[in-house]
């Protein structure tokens, strides 16, 4: 449980930096009509789905999942808040991409930058960050 909790509190970063890179990648492809997939794409995807499948495992472990306990902020975040909102950040990603492989030419950027910029907004949001006194720290 602790080593899973380290992986997926280290983790954000990486996916916080594999989506910026990806962002930033794909609104210079679109704008200098850059034709063809870039890989940066598919590691912002790998990492995100990595954080699901820890997530997973540690929603049905941690002790601050827990709905008896729900009126009190620190559960409610974690029990409801946190899964729900990465859920959809998550589903962002995977569409975004998806789509960007049936988009021909430059486009497929754009539609990249669109769904992963709505998702790291909505990531950057529903992380326990230590200013939001959700118990957990920056590591
Ligand atoms: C991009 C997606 C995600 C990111 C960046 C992320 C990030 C984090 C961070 C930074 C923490 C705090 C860790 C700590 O206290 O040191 C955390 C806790 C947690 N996350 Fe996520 N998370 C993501 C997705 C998910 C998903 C999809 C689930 C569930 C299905 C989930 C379940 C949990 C649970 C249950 C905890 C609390 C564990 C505990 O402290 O006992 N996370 N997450």
């Amino acid at each position: 449980m602790n080593i899973l909790l380290r992986a997926h509190s280290g983790l954000r970063y990486v996916v916080l930096a594999l989506l910026l890179a990806a962002i930033f990648t794909a609104y210079s492809s679109w704008k200098s009509n850059k034709q063809g997939d870039n890989k940066i794409y598919l590691f912002a995807l790998i990492a995100t789905h990595t954080q699901l499948l820890i997530g997973l495992v540690l929603y049905f472990m941690s002790p601050k999942v827990n709905f008896s306990l729900i009126s009190e902020k620190v559960f409610r975040f974690y029990s409801i808040e946190h899964v729900f909102m990465m859920l959809i950040a998550i589903v962002l990603i995977t569409v975004g991409r998806v789509r960007s492989k049936k988009v021909e030419g430059a486009d497929k950027h754009r539609t990249v930058l669109y769904f992963y910029a709505l998702a790291l907004i909505i990531i950057l949001a529903a992380i326990p960050w230590p200013f939001r006194n959700l118990g957990s720290g920056w590591f």
